[in-house]
């Protein structure tokens, strides 16, 4: 059974080489191969082009190559094949990586010390914020950001999620619906984690960003459809205090022409905060084959109805 392999990343060809290792006895194919199209049950993606969907009859199950699935729902030719998208604790794990190194940048004064050296002034000294006195918000409180959470306890962060359903699992506050606003104006940190859905675009906006304390840093690293980034970008120019870390932008690469890349209270970097690997992705992806392959079927751990 011919398997459809499809990456635009970089390193697409030792993705290959891995996952054809690993399905030895399978015949991995590319968008290229047509003859086997019709003989394709799964396929393993990361933005698929338009229009080769359609051509798979067969097609039983998407394997995502990252944990967002945006890129699959928004394929024109895109029905209802269940998607596996990828749960590894490990990109949790490089995910709070991330945002700790943000967060110590800001608690411990590095992002004003950084400002200060550009203009070669020796400042003075800034007294950090014990964890214990910093409450952190995190918007989008999925797979990713639940594993992040505790990663934070645990270092004794106050910690306070915002979702869209209360689900109280956890031992952390959650916040919903109208709640957004109360949960920025108690956090002295807020990530962003919301994925790209219908729901979500500009969700953090001129109204949020105004609720927030004028000393506060914005991580945003869950989709850049989901903050205006011109009200960003104002709230940016007027609230010097305000820090954002910014990992994903609306369009990217981000573009040149883009005001963000000169802000002295900006950090940019190019959606890096949670790396697919490949070995890990690789093993999870060839387990949820194998129960397929085991039952002849596979449900989504994606909710269609709601893009994530
Ligand atoms: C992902 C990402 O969805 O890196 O995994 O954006």
């Amino acid at each position: 059974m011919p398997i459809l392999f499809h990456s635009t990343f970089q390193n697409s060809d030792e993705w290959k080489i891995k996952i054809k290792k690993k399905f030895k006895n399978e015949k991995i194919i590319s968008i290229y191969d047509r003859n086997y199209f019709k003989d394709v049950e799964i396929a393993i993606i990361w933005n698929l082009p338009n229009l080769i969907l359609e051509n798979l009859p067969n097609l039983k199950v998407i394997f995502s190559l990252g944990a967002g699935v945006d890129h699959i729902l928004k394929l024109k030719d895109y029905s209802n094949t269940p998607i596996i998208r990828l749960k590894d604790p490990l990109m949790g794990e490089l995910m709070y990586y991330y945002i700790q190194s943000q967060i110590l940048n800001f608690q411990v004064g590095n992002n004003e010390y950084k400002i200060a050296q550009q203009e070669k002034i020796w400042r003075s000294e800034i007294l950090p914020p014990f964890n214990k006195n910093i409450t952190i918000g995190i918007i989008g409180l999925g797979y990713l950001g639940s594993i992040v959470s505790k990663f934070l306890k645990k270092n004794n962060y106050n910690v306070i999620g915002y979702k869209r359903k209360i689900i109280n699992k956890r031992n952390i506050k959650i916040y919903t619906g109208k709640q957004l606003a109360q949960l920025v104006k108690l956090s002295d940190v807020i990530i962003n984690i919301l994925p790209n859905t219908n729901e979500t675009k500009n969700y953090i906006n001129k109204k949020i960003f105004k609720q927030m304390k004028k000393k506060s840093l914005f991580i945003s690293i869950g989709r850049g459809s989901t903050v205006n980034e011109k009200d960003l970008i104002v709230h940016l120019k007027n609230n010097k205090e305000f820090y954002a870390s910014l990992d994903v932008f609306n369009k990217e690469p981000l573009t040149k022409k883009s005001k963000l890349w000169k802000m002295s209270n900006v950090s940019i970097t190019p959606h890096v905060a949670s790396i697919t690997i490949i070995n890990s992705a690789v093993d999870i992806i060839y387990k949820n084959y194998v129960k397929f392959k085991k039952n002849k079927k596979i449900k989504s751990n994606v909710n269609l109805n709601y893009g994530y």
